[in-house]
């Protein structure tokens, strides 16, 4: 059947010839005579233009009728049109409607995020979410194509754990015929074990974290690719690391650039995503922190964001005046689109000038020792234009499994990639403590029962050596390259601390 159909997306191979869609009516408007019925039908979008005329009347008044996302299929003439969607317009010659709908729940006039979580079934037609899957498509792709190329071997890790991998607090307990058991936050474990079989080895699921975290950054079940290698230390991941991130931006910029452009990321900055990253250590970013030109930098933010908020509301109260005049209706919907927008990010900046102050507070307060915040990331990562590692973090403030830094014990040979523009941590990796006894104390001084790392334990006993690896979380990289605030975005069917909607 589908043989029968061409795709928006090859339209470009049919031009001045007359083809059929088959897909949804994402938006129409009709002036008079004409009608604009925008199409989507999972490729792309499509403007297929209908004269009064060209089409049995009764044709032309259904369509006219016709409800969003109702199903059908267009046949017509394809042009070449710059000003159209894709590039491309279809002079349509017939149609045929295979499902009319009515009140289709999303309008044009927009809704609140929780409206459209509820939603989220439908809400994924939606060109934005559609843009976003692409993009995710595309990273998936390419996270699998760079590890495949560059020796590694794929090995699934269990989802049901019964040992830690990160922070206890954050484990998912299970009912496992009657014993507990947990979902896993990391699939590191038991690839180290496959790491001293393989050598380069890697891991790509699903990973689980009870985070009582109601930020931006923070889902309770997300994706992380995890490779880990046998013979690495500390510079040799950060090598491999930003080699990994720019081929991934890479191949995004290569497939999805009109995506890109639709959700408004900022391409130029993408294109400089090479090699070499900015490299700081922990101390050198507690530094900064509190230093004086972060807090000079911060001040200078707030002046932008008081700025932005004046901008902003008379932009509203031009629209709001716009809105009580006389016009057409699909205008009125224009409008009151965007003021939902416009509100959204005037909430978005209040925030922004609350929280200012408070980050500078904690900023000014850093002390050498505690694990950097979510807002130390933000100014740190919002002080560079590419990505940054900061590495040897205190001990005391990271996993049992990260090696001691043998030159100072008081640090990790551990490392964070922050991605630039304010969007924080995407990668956490280290070199793990390799040496048995050292392991063996840092379990027992992070409270953790050595029986259940018996089996880990023994990877030092029988050939132990140096090796390391890392976690990327998909939906933070995601939200990092599209520009998307909210990581919830970054994922078909989210789930929050808070909610969980379908
Ligand atoms: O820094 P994390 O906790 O590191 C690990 O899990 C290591 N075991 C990885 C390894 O060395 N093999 O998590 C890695 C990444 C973070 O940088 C972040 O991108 C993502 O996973 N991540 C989350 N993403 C969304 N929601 C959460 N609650 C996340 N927690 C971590
Ligand atoms: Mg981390």
């Amino acid at each position: 059947m589908s043989d029968d159909y061409t795709t928006i997306d090859c339209l470009s191979n049919h031009q001045d010839k007359e083809v059929t869609l088959a897909g949804w009516l994402y938006n129409s408007r009709s002036s008079g005579k004409i009608l604009f019925l925008i199409i989507r039908d999972g490729t792309g979008l499509c403007q297929c233009v209908v004269e009064k005329g060209k089409v049995p009347d009764e044709l032309f008044e259904q369509l006219k009728r016709l409800g969003t996302e109702s199903s059908l299929t267009v046949t017509g003439l394809v042009r070449a049109d710059d000003r159209s969607v894709g590039g491309y317009e279809l002079a349509v010659t017939g149609a045929r409607i295979i499902s009319p709908t009515t009140d289709y729940p999303i309008t044009p006039k927009s809704h609140g995020i929780d409206f459209l979580l509820q939603h989220r079934h439908l809400h994924l037609r939606s060109h934005r979410q559609w843009c976003i899957g692409k993009v995710r498509h595309t990273l998936i792709d390419a996270i699998r194509r760079f590890f495949n190329d560059n020796g590694f071997t794929l090995i699934d890790t269990p989802i049901f754990t019964a040992a830690a991998g990160e922070e206890e607090q954050t484990l998912f307990e299970v009912d496992y015929f009657g014993s507990p058991l947990q979902l896993t936050q990391t699939g590191q474990l038991h690839l180290e074990s496959a790491a001293m079989s393989f050598g380069r080895v890697y891991c790509f699921g699903p990973t689980f974290r009870a985070e009582k975290s109601k930020t931006r950054r923070h889902l309770t079940e997300f994706w992380m690719v995890e490779p880990e290698v046998a013979f690495i230390d500390l510079d040799g991941l950060l090598e491999l690391a930003e080699n990994f991130v720019s081929f991934i931006a890479a191949r995004v910029l290569q497939n999805n650039k009109s995506q890109l452009e639709t959700l408004g990321a900022d391409i130029a900055a993408l294109e400089k995503i090479k090699p070499p990253f900015y490299r700081l250590t922990y101390t050198q970013a507690a530094d900064i922190l509190t230093g004086e030109k972060t807090q000079k930098f911060l001040a200078e933010q707030l002046t932008q964001f008081k700025d932005q908020k004046q901008q902003t509301e008379s932009r509203i109260a031009k629209l709001e005046q716009q809105q009580k005049g006389k016009i057409k209706q699909f205008q009125q919907d224009k409008i009151a689109a965007e003021l939902i927008e416009l509100r959204a990010d005037l909430a978005e900046i209040d925030t922004k000038i609350e929280n200012n102050p408070k980050h500078a507070e904690l900023a000014a307060d850093f002390r050498w020792g505690k694990d950097l915040g979510g807002s130390d990331e933000t100014i740190i990562s919002q002080m560079h234009d590419k990505p940054v590692f900061v590495t040897h973090y205190p001990k005391q403030a990271k996993a049992f499994y990260m090696k001691t830094d043998r030159d100072n014990d008081r640090v990790v040979l551990n490392f964070d990639m922050l991605a630039p523009a304010g969007f924080g941590e995407i990668i956490g990796g280290s070199v793990r403590e390799d040496d048995y006894d050292l392991l063996l104390q840092r379990i027992k001084d992070q409270n953790l029962d050595p029986e259940n790392y018996s089996w880990y334990l023994d990877l030092r006993k029988y050939g132990s050596v140096p090796h390391g690896g890392f976690g990327l979380g998909v939906e933070r990289t995601v939200a990092w390259l599209t520009g998307e605030k909210h990581i919830r975005q970054c994922i078909a069917f989210p789930r929050m601390m808070d909610k969980v909607y379908i």
